[in-house]
């Protein structure tokens, strides 16, 4: 019995070198790959995610709508701005986020978001997949940070200042900061919208005319031709909405 334990333990006295040279070669091999990484100047971002992430030339060149809502303000915010867009002649569209794949975001170019915040300060339930992944990405040093960069939004929040200060609109700067470490351009500055007084779709219509002057509209939408107002402009902001989008 006892000389029984005494070979067990020789045995495993020899393995360990084996274990230790094995573990050697592997660290080995890691740092070359990520020395050769370095000399190329950029990192390398694994095979599978480059093809997701890769961003396409713009296919898409009429207005997104995308919005994250569970009691329907948003939604209804967002169909508001397509009929006013369409009624104008010009393509939009609105996009529910609970499912939408992150990914594909790099396949539009004029976006609006118009996002809810919820409970503790979070996403709309069944939108959180699609925020976390955008912030992962925003965060990932091997997503490219111009991975947007042909992307053009807009924020309108739904949020309630009752709740606490960091809760309030929470959704919606997340977004915001998402968007922008991954290029994106920001067409008119964030709005944050409070329900508290039961004066959020007065503040949306506040706001939508703010959004179709960065998109060279006339304030309701239409192509200015008929507005007095002429339309206002910055050289970051995105050429105007053609007509024939
Ligand atoms: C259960 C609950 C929790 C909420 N939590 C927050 C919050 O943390 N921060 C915030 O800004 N608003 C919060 N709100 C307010 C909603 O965001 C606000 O009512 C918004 O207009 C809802 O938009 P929706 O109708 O598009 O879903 C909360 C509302 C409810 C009902």
């Amino acid at each position: 019995m006892s000389s029984n334990i005494a070979q067990l333990a020789v045995g495993a006295t020899a393995i360990v070198p084996l274990v230790l040279l094995v573990l050697a070669g592997a660290v080995v091999l890691l740092l070359r790959r990520i020395v050769a990484d370095d000399q190329d100047g950029h990192h390398h971002i694994a095979p599978e995610l480059e093809v997701a992430y890769k961003a396409p030339p713009g296919k898409d060149s009429g207005l997104t709508v995308f919005y994250a809502s569970q009691k329907g303000h948003g939604r209804r915010f967002a169909e508001r701005l397509v009929a006013s867009a369409n009624a104008q002649g010009v393509s939009a569209a609105a996009v529910d986020l609970t499912g939408f794949d992150t990914d594909r975001l790099v396949e539009f170019q004029r976006t609006v978001f118009i996002v809810a915040t919820y409970a503790g300060g979070s996403d709309v339930p069944g939108t959180e997949p699609f925020f976390n992944e955008l912030t992962d990405m925003s965060r990932d040093f091997r997503v490219e940070k111009t991975l947007l960069a042909s992307m053009s939004y807009a924020i309108f929040g739904c949020g309630n200042s009752e709740y606490p200060p960091k809760d309030f609109n929470a959704a919606t700067r997340r977004l915001d900061r998402a968007l922008r470490l991954l290029g994106a351009r920001r067409l008119v500055p964030r709005r944050e919208g409070d329900d508290a007084d039961n004066a959020l779709s007065e503040q949306f219509d506040e706001w939508a005319p703010s959004l179709w002057r960065a998109l060279g509209r006339g304030a309701d939408g239409s192509d200015g031709s008929s507005s007095r107002e002429a339309p206002k402009r910055t050289a970051a902001q995105a050429p105007p909405l053609s007509q024939d989008l």
